[in-house]
């Protein structure tokens, strides 16, 4: 079901008309439907039942303590990149049994903490990166449990900046030399070795990338088995696309073009279990963007329109700093307008209010006229969104609303000026 829609020519998330928050909260605002969540959490974790699984969510994605604690309560684990994440995990409930630590660059300190809190799994980057941990878990007379990140250098056929499974991305032990990281991996005392992790990108709109990853490390498996390296766990990454184009459809709305058709949650799943599940092992996936994107949009509101003579823009008052996707990457992020008052369009480049010129939400877009003070809703801003916001030109961080039905709950204050 879609939480975030249009009915009597207003958009609601649930139960909650979008303008009311506005009124209420004022803007930038971001606002996230935790039945959409749950559902998005469910679709996953669904055709997972009956195989020995954990659905880890990618905190980078969004990591408010408030829509965690969602998640850790539907019985999902948790994937950290940072010591910093690993405290909101924890913070937030998710079992340390749970929680996998990924991550290129893991500082001395962070190891520490993670094996100091018992974490299920290290996801190891390089073999220096493995006789740290080795030598972290003597000094702390344990041992650690790792898995090896394996770049299997299968192409995503993603945006390149978040495509991380080719030879020539930064992450994981290239798949030539995993056989000999995972035989030094064993003969480490402080070690124990328990599976294999890959994740080769983000927003991947096709399952045959992920079929090709998973044959990969079926493949890997069964040669580790017989160099009698016996691991019983894959981490396979998340990275399951989700549709940005029409989000949220009405007659007054422009229809978008590019519109992609992008598999359903589950059938990413189930493309890829037949392969993974004659291994034995056991399944986590560290799904982020999928279960978050498409539960949040950010509010803003129309500061002015004006006109230089080729261009018309609309300024409003969320820039750059407050959703940094479109400036990043060129993504495009539908929006439209939270009341239908028009079923006029124009085209128009909507930009906010920070000194560059890349500070802009989309450009050369068909958008429903609009004036001053009009509120609109930036789409699909959930995953990606808020974590990445800062305080460039001195801009506050925006507040975060969770809607559950009728319920309205602020689960972040908007930053204020005594807190820059
Ligand atoms: C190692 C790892 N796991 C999980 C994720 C989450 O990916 P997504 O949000 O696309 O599901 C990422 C994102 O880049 C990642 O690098």
């Amino acid at each position: 079901m879609q939480h975030i829609r249009y009915q009597d020519n207003q958009l609601y998330c649930e139960d909650i008309p979008l303008h009311e928050l506005v009124e209420e909260f004022d803007t930038p605002l971001y606002v996230y439907s935790k039945n959409q969540i749950v559902e998005n959490f469910r679709a996953l974790d669904t055709p997972l039942a009956g195989t020995n699984h954990v659905i880890c969510y990618a905190l980078k994605a969004n990591s408010n303590v408030s829509l965690l604690k969602v998640l850790a309560n539907e019985g999902a684990g948790a994937d950290v990149v940072s010591a910093g994440e690993l405290y909101l995990a924890l913070k937030a409930g998710f079992s340390p049994e749970k929680i996998a630590f990924a991550g290129v660059g893991k500082r001395e300190g962070e190891i520490e903490y993670a094996l100091k809190e018992g974490i299920y799994s290290i996801n190891v980057e390089s073999t220096q990166e493995l006789q740290l941990i080795s030598l972290i878990a003597m000094r702390l007379h344990t041992k650690a449990r790792i898995s090896l990140r394996v770049n299997p250098d299968i192409d995503a056929e993603s945006h390149p900046y978040i495509t991380t499974g080719l030879r020539s991305n930064k992450f994981g032990i290239s798949g030539d030399k995993a056989l000999e990281a995972f035989r030094l991996a064993a003969t480490l005392s402080s070690i124990e070795v328990i599976g294999v992790h890959t994740h080769i990108g983000s927003q991947i709109t096709k399952v045959e990338p992920f079929v090709e990853a998973a044959k990969y490390v079926a493949g890997l498996v069964a040669k580790l088995r017989e160099a009698n390296i016996l691991i019983h766990h894959i981490d396979f990454g998340g990275g399951f696309g989700v549709q940005y184009a029409d989000a949220v459809r009405h007659e007054a709305v422009p229809v978008e073009e590019n519109n992609s058709a992008i598999p359903a949650l589950g059938d990413f799943v189930t493309a890829v279990l037949p392969i993974l599940q004659p291994t034995g092992c056991s399944l986590w996936l560290e799904p982020g963007r999928s279960i978050v994107a498409n539960a949040g949009i950010l509010l803003t509101k129309v500061l002015y329109t004006k006109e230089n003579g080729t261009k018309k823009f609309v300024v409003v008052d969320a820039g750059m700093n407050d959703l940094i996707r479109p400036s990043l990457y060129n993504a495009h992020h539908q929006i439209v307008p939270l009341k239908i008052e028009t079923y006029e369009h124009e085209k128009v480049d909507i930009v906010g209010p920070i000194c560059e010129t890349g500070d802009f939400l989309a450009r050369d877009r068909m958008l429903s006229k609009v004036k001053r003070n009009d509120g609109l809703a930036v789409m699909t801003t959930g995953a990606y969104g808020f974590v990445n916001t800062s305080n460039y030109n001195a801009r506050l961080h925006p507040a975060e609303i969770m809607v559950n039905g009728e319920k309205v709950r602020v689960i972040r204050e908007r930053q204020t000026l005594e807190q820059l």
